[in-house]
């Protein structure tokens, strides 16, 4: 049996692609697909066409894995497959269910009608891979829906409902009923009625409104410029749609094909195209099978509303699990509880949330002093303070109040989770939970697992993560986890960037230019100069003492300089602003550290700074390989991606280390080695792969 198979129900021939799990249109596809079309149009007792998926959707698109590989000879690219589908001399129907994605909806939009399911989620994800739709997306879209709309759908690349996808004229009419059976009685009318097929192709009302305004155009690239900063896809995507609206069909489409081939090619697409599987890779715990039993969470409860607790009780509302949140004394409750008022009230203002489901989410969450009140939770998460006697305390409370099925885990960024489950009577019970800050935005969980935790609770809280909006990374126990790990082997080069000649406003900007959201000390400032100096005041017993790091944000926090809550840290700011200002006090103190240190300030380039901050840092995930803390190097990329906003277009550290080649770091970590000492030693692993050859993505 071919990947499309045919039905022909009285003269209409329904054709399904048949790929499971997503219908990706690989090659056997493309090859079955034209065959069936052309056996289908050679029928003469067919009318008309209908085209549908097998299984849970219509298409997810083009074969991902096929991209960057020769194509089989004989076999027929997407596009080609498509301008047959359009230009066939009968009728051709979609009938849309599922999803239809990337190449998926290109072929329904080189249909010349479509029909679609309730429910149904339409879209042109490319953008999101880095590459542009090619196989028709941006020349027919704008056809269909009007160049203003095609470029917000085309440059976003979310998937919209069906119904979303009528109102703008994609889908022509929703199912009411039975979808197949809906677009036979659709095609039979048309065959009855003699109707010939009308080719996206030939529409032009939509696309000529635009014609001869560049502005449109123009004022789009404009109003996207901060959200695609450093990404080339969505800039292409408005040139390619422009391009649409300019030339004739034949020659926008090969423009398209042009571009699409340009950027699947580029190591932002190869990037991107990491990041996509990466993240579908770590969910996956190789010793904890995909049939592993799961526990229903149907309720949860948190330990502290503070700044975490607050922010990980929106999560469970958001998701409408109900979730009741613990606090010291009535006082304190209702200040966290306030916070998370104001936060959904914020994204009502800014109408993205509607006051009925703000109230319907604050409703879902209750407060108390009793810790009586979470003994039914199916999850209890812990965020009071960094304090293990007092996490002790707690985590032993909750074992003797809560039911024997209740999973427990802490959310601290830095303490020994099997020394928290020692003082429980169900180890294989407790995990971390560490989120990352602001809790309700940042996608990423790193989930801790403890010598004891049992494979039930891993794949239950791996679970959990994705349900409440997540991305859930495994890791195991060290100090800061991965993420903060590698954070401090950056901050601490940074720190020495600055003794030797740097100033922070010079290294920010060549670390927000290489694509993070901030550099390490407007990112200080925003944390707090109060919080970076208390996890160094818990660090201390343990730094081997050979070790030093830069004391120049130990003396800003003596300054009582502490970030943007005071106006003040290595930068200053106006009141109510949160735009740093380089400030020359902190110069001041700067260039005088280097003085006492007996340093001669130099001027450092761009390229030193990026490297220097760059390549210990990603040592450090080397290491963090070598001690077997990250699954796999593409689980610190998605630890650094959704916990700090390291561009995507880049593929995370790990990524990004292979594509500049592990000979070239490690080389410059040995020379760095030799300079500056210990800190920056060249972990093994890196050695290793330098000398075979290889990156971390061999692994
Ligand atoms: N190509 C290859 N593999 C794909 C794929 C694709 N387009 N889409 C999904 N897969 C794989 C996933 O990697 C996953 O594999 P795994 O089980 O081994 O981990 C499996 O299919 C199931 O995927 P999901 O877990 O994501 O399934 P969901 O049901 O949650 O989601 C989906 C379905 C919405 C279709 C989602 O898979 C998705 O977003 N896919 C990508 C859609 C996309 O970007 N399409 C554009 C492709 S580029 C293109 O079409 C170019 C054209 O313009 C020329
Ligand atoms: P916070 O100080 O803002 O909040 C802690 C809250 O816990 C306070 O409101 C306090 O009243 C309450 N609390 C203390 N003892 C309690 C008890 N016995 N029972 C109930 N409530 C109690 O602290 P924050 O920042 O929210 O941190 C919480 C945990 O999350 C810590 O372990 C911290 O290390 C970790 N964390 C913090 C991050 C951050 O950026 N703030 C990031 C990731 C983890």
């Amino acid at each position: 049996m071919g990947a499309v198979t045919t039905e022909k129900r009285g003269n209409i021939a329904v054709l399904s692609i048949d790929n499971p799990p997503v219908n990706a249109l690989g090659a056997a596809v493309r090859s079955s697909l034209a065959e069936e079309i052309q056996a289908a149009l050679d029928d003469a007792a067919t009318g008309a066409l209908v085209i549908t998926g097998a299984g849970r959707m219509f298409s997810g698109g083009a074969d991902i894995q096929e991209f960057g590989k020769e194509r089989p000879a004989g076999v027929p690219s997407l596009p080609e497959v498509i301008t047959a589908i359009e230009g066939a001399s009968k009728p051709v129907i979609a009938a849309i269910h599922g999803v239809a994605a990337g190449g998926g909806l290109e072929i329904s939009l080189g249909c010349h009608w479509r029909l679609a399911a309730p429910g149904a989620r339409l879209g042109l994800p490319e953008v999101t891979l880095g590459i542009i739709p090619g196989a028709g997306g941006t020349q027919r879209l704008p056809r269909l829906i009007g160049v203003e709309a095609a470029l917000e759908a085309i440059v976003a690349g979310n998937l919209m409902p069906s119904e979303k996808a009528h109102a703008l004229g994609i889908v022509d009419e929703i199912s009411g009923n039975d979808l197949v059976a809906d677009a036979v009685a659709f095609a039979e009318k048309l065959v009855a009625a003699g109707t010939p097929p009308r080719r996206t192709g030939e529409l032009e009302d939509r696309i000529a409104e635009a014609r001869g305004k560049p502005e449109i155009f123009e004022k789009f690239r404009q109003g996207m410029a901060r959200r695609a900063r450093g990404f080339e896809a969505p800039f292409a995507c408005v040139d390619s749609i422009e391009a649409a609206v300019n030339l004739p069909f034949a020659e926008g489409l090969a423009n398209e094909r042009e571009i699409f081939a340009r950027l699947v090619a580029s190591d932002q697409s190869k990037a991107q195209r990491h990041v996509f599987f990466a993240e579908r890779e770590v969910a996956k715990i190789p010793d904890v099978p995909k049939d592993t039993p799961t526990q229903p969470i149907e309720s949860a409860a948190i330990i502290g509303a503070g700044t975490m607790g607050g922010g990980i009780a929106m999560n469970f509302a958001n998701v409408g699990i109900p979730v009741t949140v613990i606090e010291v004394d009535a006082d304190a409750l209702e200040k966290g509880l306030e916070v998370t008022r104001k936060n959904y009230a914020s994204t009502v203002a800014k109408g993205r949330l509607s006051q009925d489901d703000m109230d319907k989410r604050m409703g879902l969450i209750a407060g108390s002093t009793d810790y009586g009140d979470v003994a039914d939770a199916d999850i209890v998460i812990e965020a009071a303070f960094e304090d293990m006697p007092l996490k002790k305390e707690i985590f032993q409370r909750l074992d003797q109040t809560c039911k024997a099925e209740t999973i427990i885990t802490s959310n601290t960024s830095s303490l020994d989770i099997d020394e928290i489950a020692a003082a429980t009577g169900r180890p294989e019970k407790v995990m971390g939970t560490h989120f990352f800050s602001p809790a309700n935005v940042m996608r990423l969980a790193e989930n801790v697992r403890g010598a004891e935790t049992s494979k039930d609770t891993i794949a239950t809280v791996m679970d959990l993560s994705k349900a409440i909006g997540k991305v859930g990374v495994l890791v195991g126990i060290c100090d800061g986890f991965v993420g903060n790990r590698m954070l401090y082997a950056y901050t601490r080069q940074a720190g020495f960037l600055l003794e030797e000649g740097a100033l922070p406003e010079q290294v920010d900007k060549v670390i927000y230019d290489f694509g993070l959201p901030m550099g390490p000390y407007a990112m200080a400032d925003l944390a707090g100069i109060d919080v970076g100096w208390r996890v160094r005041q818990a660090q201390e017993p343990t730094r081997p003492k050979h070790l030093r790091y830069s004391d120049i944000a130990d003396r800003i926090y003596e300054m009582d300089r502490y970030g943007q809550k005071t106006q003040a840290g290595w930068y200053r700011y106006e009141k109510g602003s949160r735009a740093p200002i380089p400030d020359p006090e902190i110069e001041k103190l700067i260039v005088s550290v280097s003085e006492e240190l007996g340093i001669e300030r130099r001027a450092i380039g761009d390229q030193e700074i990026l490297e220097r901050c760059m390549y210990p840092m990603i040592n450090e995930g080397a290491k963090i390989l070598e001690e077997g803390l990250a699954l796999r190097a593409l689980d610190i990329d998605i630890i650094w991606i959704y916990g700090f906003g390291f561009p995507r277009y880049r593929g995370g550290p790990m990524f990004y280390a292979d594509l500049v080649g592990a000979d070239k770091i490690y080389d410059a970590m040995s020379r760095l080695y030799d300079e500056h000492g210990e800190w920056l030693k060249p972990a093994p692993l890196l050695e290793k792969l330098a000398k075979e050859g290889k990156g971390f993505g061999d692994l």
